[in-house]
């Protein structure tokens, strides 16, 4: 029996061609798996109304982690006109399979290395290293949303709340809800793993990434908790920005940081901003860990226009099997696949189209299995 067993999930689009790419640098690497296709996607939503199927649910728990592509996801009514004609009009719901994931197996630490490797052409700036924590089961994510907004509630709202009033003197269907929660634990719990993550890479400096001069209640309590954590770890600076000008400052001296953490959608926005300082979505990789299981994905969606066309480039995708190889404690291998992945950008012979080079998906996935 093979030492773990991973979930397989390319889900649609050019998740397809980037799970194939990383299958073979992960076989050069003779990582001891079982690999276990699991179906998640689009076409799983208009066929069968549900983008995450129950059966893959199950997988999951029968393995030790996911390898996850992409999935296209589109707004509410073309979901809704792409349903196979026996699921139209029952009411069913699109929601993004990778947020259930997230909140189903409470893989609550998105972890978003951006480093810029030598030689690569994208670089915004030479030395770029930053790790973005996003918290990763609540804040507008949770999907507590409202429209129209029912009198109830608004009714409530203006009872406890005087900046309330004028919304629910509205119409129902002039206002649309969607709901902030933030909590202490989930907030300590982020906050601690970019500090562990700080204590145990040597950086000297953690940035919480915030706005609690507006939003003073959610960000106010997830900096206050950020102060408490921040207590444990002496050696380590906490700094405390706003969101908008901290966009300023990374496009300003994307060096003068070294870990940021945040909620989930401020996250979300800034992970790509840090993104595109290193190369773009096709440098860009993705953890999702919990205490029990954990995804792993590349930054990127899965851009349909470029599906099957052996183009993109899979080394997000590759970084992202790099994370899972650390948490599932291989880190030789991780180290080594890194090495091969930087080997190939700092030689520059080999490059996708993003690169500005011919580079098929599959003959970058040959360099960097050729440099292990
Ligand atoms: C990401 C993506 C997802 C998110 C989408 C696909 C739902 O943008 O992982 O950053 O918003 O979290
Ligand atoms: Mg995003």
């Amino acid at each position: 029996m093979a030492k773990y067993r991973i979930a397989w999930l390319p889900g649609d689009g050019v998740g397809v061609d980037v799970m194939d790419a990383t299958k073979i640098v992960l076989d050069k690497i003779k990582l001891d798996a079982e690999y276990l296709h699991g179906d998640i996607g689009w076409e799983f939503w208009c066929k069968e109304g549900n983008p995450l199927p129950d059966r893959t649910a199950k997988l999951l728990k029968e393995t030790d982690c996911a390898l996850f592509g992409a999935i296209t996801s589109k707004p509410k009514e073309e979901a809704q006109a792409e349903l196979v004609p026996a699921l139209k009009d029952k009411g069913l719901a699109y929601a993004s399979p990778i947020v259930r994931l997230r909140q189903e197996f409470d893989l609550r630490t998105n972890k978003r290395p951006c480093k810029a490797y030598e030689g690569n052409p994208l670089n915004y700036r030479d030395n770029i290293d930053i790790t973005v924590f996003r918290e990763n089961t609540e804040d507008l994510y949770a999907g507590v949303e409202f429209y129209p907004l029912p009198k109830k509630l608004s009714a409530v709202m203006a009872e406890l709340h005087k900046k309330a009033k004028r919304f629910a003197e509205m119409p129902e269907d002039e206002v649309a809800l969607s709901c902030r929660l933030v909590t202490k634990t989930a907030s300590r719990n982020i906050i601690r793993d970019a500090f562990e993550f700080a204590k145990a890479n040597g950086k000297k400096s953690v940035t919480i990434v915030e706005k609690p001069n507006v939003l003073r209640e959610t960000s106010g309590l997830f900096c206050r908790e950020g102060r408490k954590v921040a207590q444990g770890y002496p050696g380590i600076k906490l700094e405390e920005t706003n969101i908008d000008a901290m966009c300023m400052w990374l496009i300003k001296n994307p060096m003068d940081y070294e870990v940021l953490v945040t909620t989930n959608m401020f996250g979300d926005i800034i992970s790509d901003l840090c993104a595109q300082l290193v190369g773009g979505l096709g440098f860009a990789s993705s953890g999702n860990i919990g205490d029990k299981y954990a995804v792993f994905e590349p930054t990127h969606g899965s851009a349909p226009k470029y599906a099957g066309m052996n183009k993109v480039n899979p080394l997000a995708m590759m970084l992202a099997a790099k994370l899972m190889l650390e948490y599932l404690g291989e880190n030789n291998s991780a180290e080594r696949l890194e090495a091969a992945i930087a080997a190939v950008i700092k030689e520059g012979k080999v490059r996708t189209y993003d690169m500005g080079g011919k580079a098929t998906t599959t003959e970058m996935a040959k360099a960097v299995a050729d440099k292990l």
